[in-house]
């Protein structure tokens, strides 16, 4: 992703770059209620979307490979600091392994197979969604290289953003950062903690001695982030501009205690999600993102969708009964308020065209995730047999997913524009988005070398569309005002993250499955 600062610096420098060439801006024209009632085909769309982490991948490609104009890349990852860190994902349209979203992706991917497995497998699925979660997991157990090490970051914003270039190519710095007893980490020790712990889940059945290790992997790294507490970016500077953490590392390790327990239903994890709530804010923060950095609403949804944790309520203390009682109120009010029915100004903001609308920067994130939590949310009142009550009303388990299903719609093209937010899909999708691999020729058709400057010269300010189709990619979408520009440099819009596809995994997975089943009223 590009970040702030590093960003606004980096912006400048951009344009002396691109000083002598002539960036034509295209605009998508807002046609009066275009909205469309079409229907969808999630299952396509399910497809598309696990193709995507295949153009993201970094590392040695396998044979089975199924985005073809992608190569190896960052081959000698690692090798300055002695050890292999070949793999892994690209977070966005840059070649820099971040550690924080990579494993936040992998997290989602996980929980999208833990809730949806079956709705996956059906649709013929399932293979690549492993696939998908098991090319972040190897990277993670070549990172945790010792139990109080692991590496976090490869590659640097500053550097990778002045060159547009092919991964393929890559001349830019590839330092890797590591936290360490003395440069502690916790955001990033504790949510590689949750992605292995969710992904042991996952591979249980299919692979029990994958999933052991990745368990073994998910306990220590946990232990490590919560002795050796510290924010992660403080020992990371490199990070700082890009994946800076504003929510600190309560939510983290809480998420990481609460995929523990998941993984294991042991005590100690329950005891840790209990007894550490209110110091880590676990049911003081009432916060209507769910992302990379601030996963409250996420920890509070699992808590509450936890059917161990429910259970061996019967057990409890009353006051520990009374903060499970807190998690899942704070769970609601989170529901509560992407539905606009909360009380108070709590309420998620829309477009004018119904879309959630968090921020400028990347929006789609904030959608993506929310339809994920409101899909699980939905179906854990299902199966107790609930009903959501919110400030402004009542609402049952099937009216939360028809606004899932609203919101999926307008991601898919039943929005103002008539666009498909996720690449590839439909007939109307954003050309040119911001990808270094997707913008430039691929190096199997054309293998001379293309220099950083060189790139942004001849591919980034191209006029025409990417040479290659992101199928699967969900871009940032529009603005507050459903406007949306398609060029490179409009990268708030048109930039794609792993960590925005990751959560439609499950939730196209669910409406697909429905939508076989039955029609939603
Ligand atoms: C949200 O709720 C407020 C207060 O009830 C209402 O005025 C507003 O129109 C609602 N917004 C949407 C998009 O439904």
């Amino acid at each position: 992703m590009e970040g702030d600062e590093g960003r606004r610096r980096r912006r400048r420098r951009r344009r002396e770059i691109c000083a002598n060439s002539v960036v034509v801006f295209f605009f998508f024209h807002l046609h009066a209620a275009a909205a469309s009632r079409d229907s969808f085909d999630y299952g396509e769309a399910l497809t598309k979307s696990l193709l995507y982490f295949e153009a993201q991948r970094s590392g040695h490609l396998p044979h089975d490979q199924r985005v073809t104009w992608r190569g190896h890349s960052g081959l000698t990852d690692g090798l300055e600091q002695g050890v292999d860190l070949v793999g892994g994902y690209y977070d966005a349209g840059d070649h820099v392994k971040f550690g924080l979203p990579m494993a936040f992706t992998v997290t989602m991917l996980s929980w999208s197979v833990v809730e949806y497995g079956d709705a996956i497998a059906s649709a013929g699925e399932l293979k690549h969604a492993l696939e998908a979660i098991k090319w972040g997991t190897d990277y993670f157990i070549k990172a945790h290289a010792r139990p109080n090490l692991l590496w976090a970051e490869v590659g640097d914003g500053d550097t990778d953003h002045c060159c547009w270039q092919r991964p393929e190519d890559m001349t830019t710095s590839r330092k890797a950062y590591k936290i360490d007893r003395e440069n502690p980490g916790s955001e990033v020790a504790a949510e590689t903690a949750a992605a292995m712990a969710a992904a042991s889940i996952v591979f249980r059945e299919s692979n029990p001695h994958y999933s052991h290790l990745l368990l073994h992997h998910a306990q220590q790294l946990f232990e490590f982030g919560d002795e050796y507490r510290g924010k992660y970016d403080v020992s990371i500077p490199a990070a700082r501009s890009y994946y800076a953490s504003v929510s600190g590392y309560g939510d983290e390790l809480l998420w990481a205690a609460a995929w523990l327990h998941r993984a294991t239903g042991r005590e100690e994890y329950r005891r840790y999600v209990v007894d550490n709530a209110y110091a880590l804010g676990g049911t003081g923060w009432a916060v209507n993102e769910f992302s990379w950095d601030i996963k409250f609403a996420g920890v509070q949804i699992l808590v509450a969708a936890d059917s161990k944790l429910l259970m061996e309520g019967q057990r409890l203390q009353d006051r520990q009964k009374s903060i499970l009682e807190q998690y899942k109120a704070r769970a609601q009010d989170y529901v509560c308020s992407c539905l606009n029915m909360s009380s108070n100004s709590n309420n998620v903001g829309r477009t004018p065209g119904g879309l959630l609308f968090v921020r400028e920067w990347n929006n789609m994130q904030y959608v993506a995730s929310a339809a994920f939590l409101l899909t699980v949310y939905s179906d854990y009142l299902a199966m107790a047999g609930n009903e959501l009550h919110c400030a402004a009303g009542s609402l049952g388990p099937s009216q939360i997913l028809s606004f899932v299903k609203a919101q999926v719609d307008y991601m898919l093209g039943s929005n103002p524009l008539g666009l498909s937010y996720l690449v590839g899909f439909g007939s109307k999708y954003p050309k040119r988005v911001h990808h270094r691999a997707a913008s430039t020729i691929s190096h199997k058709v054309d293998k001379s070398f293309i220099g950083c400057v060189q790139g942004y010269d001849k591919w980034f300010v191209r006029r025409r569309g990417n040479p290659y189709v992101l199928i699967g990619a969900l871009v940032g979408g529009p603005n507050a005002k459903d406007q949306f520009k398609d060029t490179r440099d409009s990268y708030m819009q048109t930039e794609a993250c792993t960590y925005n596809t990751a959560p439609m995994v499950g939730v196209f997975a669910k409406l697909h499955q429905l939508e076989r089943h039955q029609s939603l009223t």
